[in-house]
């Protein structure tokens, strides 16, 4: 295929407003799948085979809400989807002059915020995009933020309105807001339903029309971006690429931009959708490669390969991951220690985008500290551990970066509270926090009350404006803090669920923070401490108290807990002392019913973290951690 019969595009939309039935219904139309095979999903197929470790699970947009309201493990796991394939199409075009013949690339992008970077690499691959969006609901938050990554992406962009079966469509009131929110040209605007396959037919034609072939030079040096990767157990690390210039074969060795690491190509091919081997890929392709890379660490996305005998300019754009969110990661069962070092060994396999330390803490032994992209990510992680690797873990509150300058002049990024001042000799001067810059659509009559969630949680009003008569939009700078702990969860519920919302990272800003312990019997709990803006210290460490009084139960002795900022307390609760003893409903001294008390105690007390003398249920860590 010659670059001018290639078509690179994506598909991006809101959650749940079609996109994967759409590139379902697009993957059957060209034959590519089987039509009506009754399978729900290609997608949703794909998830089965990503049990087995075979594919890299792939968070799609649902599981941003699922994950953030951290309700029930069921609805969490109806989110959580592998990545839609990237997909080569085959496709007749009658219509348009000269040979019909047409490869069409459906480029996939991960559906999260949290992978913003992977998505607008993934979009550097494509000419454009079908911007989907619901004909009842209209524009949501991601419709939002996905046009503006595309839009910068320098994409052509094909408006689909889609779900105009539903008898709530209103594809007018869509139309308007796409005019007025993105100054879009409606008068082409695709109408589709993915569901009753109406106007499906104009989809492909309207690609090929309004999407320009990929610019590549064909007689140039091969450059090619590094999409995405996973392991496969049988043939090891598989990357997708994509051929900007020039052209890969199968024995072509090749090298890394960002690694300088050198490689041979073992095989080579496009995904049709499953892997088929075509033994090269040329200018503008959108495919697959083996290169006998041991771990996904070496696969990194946005990444130039080129061949090792030349050089190249890399492509613009590639930027090492960044980890947003820390948390330290503890076995429940202090003992299981080896168990969690193999779980995380063996997912961060997967998922190289997880930075992984060891560390120690006195209340809770031996663990990890691990970093993450945001916080669908961490809490994917988090329960695909506990899912696929059956292991118990006890999380410690998510964290953000923050920067301190201290007092010798040095300045550091701490992720963890522990690391505060870790030198008694030096005070922190200054610090800076990260900040979100968050997109919020809603109903009109919620406004209010998201004003108020907002400046609660220190945000900035940047925007507020009206999508239409019914519908606010607004954006907000907010600290990353603010929304890391339960915000999603709060904006959903004072709106009734209506709330639609997105952010994107953004810059650091000068914050007055602190960092409180939690004291059990004057000793400090380093697993609880946390880092708090001065003004929320209060408020956090009244509450922090009172939760974990609900959580420890009464022991021999009275056991004090506090909240202190630099040795000063804050706040303070008492649990008066009492003797439990389990045989006292026992009376006649039957040994049986005796013993299985005595066991089920036992039992009762492996789930328990002992700090100095006190027993802190697992329970209490998990109750800590939705305190914002
Ligand atoms: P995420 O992957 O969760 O972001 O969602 P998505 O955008 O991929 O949406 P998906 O294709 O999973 O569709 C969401 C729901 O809408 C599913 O229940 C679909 O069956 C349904 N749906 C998709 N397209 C249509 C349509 O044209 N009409 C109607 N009535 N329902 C549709």
């Amino acid at each position: 295929y010659p670059t001018d019969k290639i078509r690179n595009f994506s598909i991006i939309a809101h959650v749940d407003h079609g996109k994967s039935t759409l590139a379902d219904r697009l993957l059957e139309l060209t034959g590519t799948i089987k039509r009506g095979h009754g399978q729900p999903q290609y997608l949703d197929k794909l998830q089965k085979e990503g049990q087995n470790n075979r594919t890299i699970f792939r968070w799609r947009k649902t599981s941003l809400f699922c994950a953030l309201r951290a309700s029930t493990m069921v609805e969490r796991e109806r989110g959580i989807t592998v990545k839609a394939q990237t997909a080569t199409m085959f496709y007749n075009y009658e219509l348009k002059k000269g040979d019909p013949s047409y490869l069409l690339n459906l480029v996939d992008t991960p559906g999260h915020v949290d992978f913003s970077y992977e998505v607008s690499r993934s979009l550097a691959a494509c000419q454009g995009a079908l911007l989907v969006v619901d004909a009842a609901q209209g524009v949501q938050a991601q419709t939002v933020a996905n046009f503006y990554l595309a839009f910068e992406s320098n994409l052509a962009i094909i408006p689909v309105i889609n779900k105009i079966d539903q008898p709530t469509a209103d594809p007018d009131r869509v139309k308007a807001q796409l005019k007025s929110m993105f100054d879009l040209d409606t008068s082409d605007v695709l109408l589709t339903s993915a569901k009753t396959g109406q106007g499906l037919e104009h989809v492909l034609p309207a690609v090929i029309e309004r999407i320009p072939p990929p610019p590549g030079k064909c007689d140039s040096n091969l450059r090619m971006f590094l999409l995405d990767s996973y392991y496969d157990e049988y043939k090891g690390v598989i990357c997708h690429v994509a051929v900007v210039d020039g052209s890969l074969r199968k024995g072509d060795k090749i090298t890394s931009a960002a690694t300088s690491q050198s490689y041979e190509v073992l095989d080579v091919g496009i995904m049709h959708p499953e892997l088929r081997p075509t033994g090269f890929l040329l200018t503008g392709q959108v495919g697959y490669m083996v290169s006998g890379m041991r771990s996904t660490k070496e696969a990194r996305v946005g990444d130039t390969l080129f061949h090792s005998r030349t050089t190249v300019e890399p492509l613009p754009g590639f930027k090492p991951a960044k980890h947003m969110v820390f948390s330290g990661l503890y076995p429940a069962d202090g003992s299981d220690f080896e168990g969690l070092n193999h779980a995380i060994e063996r997912l961060t396999c997967n998922d190289a985008s997880v930075s992984v330390a060891r560390e120690s803490s006195t209340a809770l032994g031996l663990g990890f500290r691990c970093g993450f992209l945001g916080l669908l990510h961490m809490d994917v992680f988090h329960q695909r551990l506990e899912q696929e690797y059956g292991t118990h873990i006890i999380s410690t509150v998510p964290t953000v970066p923050y920067i301190f300058e201290y007092s010798d002049g040095s300045k550091v990024e701490v992720q963890n509270p522990a690391a505060f001042t870790a030198n008694p000799k030096i005070r922190v001067v200054a610090s800076w926090e990260p900040t979100v810059l968050a997109t919020i659509i809603i109903p009109s009559e919620y406004v209010g009350a998201v004003i108020n969630l907002c400046s609660e949680r220190r945000g900035e009003q940047i925007e507020y404006s009206f999508i239409d008569t019914q519908r606010a939009f607004m954006k907000y700078r907010l600290p990353l803090r603010e929304i890391v702990v339960d915000f999603y969860n709060e904006l959903k519920s004072i709106t009734s669920g209506y709330a639609s919302f997105d952010y994107e990272d953004s810059e650091y800003v000068a914050s007055d923070v602190v960092k409180l312990d939690i004291l059990l019997n004057g000793q400090p709990v380093d697993a609880m401490a946390t880092i708090v803006h001065k003004l929320k210290a209060q408020r956090v460490g009244r509450e922090l108290v009172e939760k974990l009084k609900k959580y420890i139960d009464r022991q021999m002795f009275e056991i004090t807990i506090q909240a202190a900022i630099d040795s000063k307390v804050i706040a303070r609760e008492t649990i008066s002392a009492m003797r439990k003893n389990v045989l006292a409903k026992c009376y006649g001294g039957d040994v049986t019913r005796k013993k299985k008390l005595l066991e089920k105690q036992k039992e009762g007390k492996k789930r328990m973290k002992r700090v100095g003398s006190v027993d802190i249920p697992q329970e209490a860590f998990h109750a800590i951690l939705k305190v914002s």
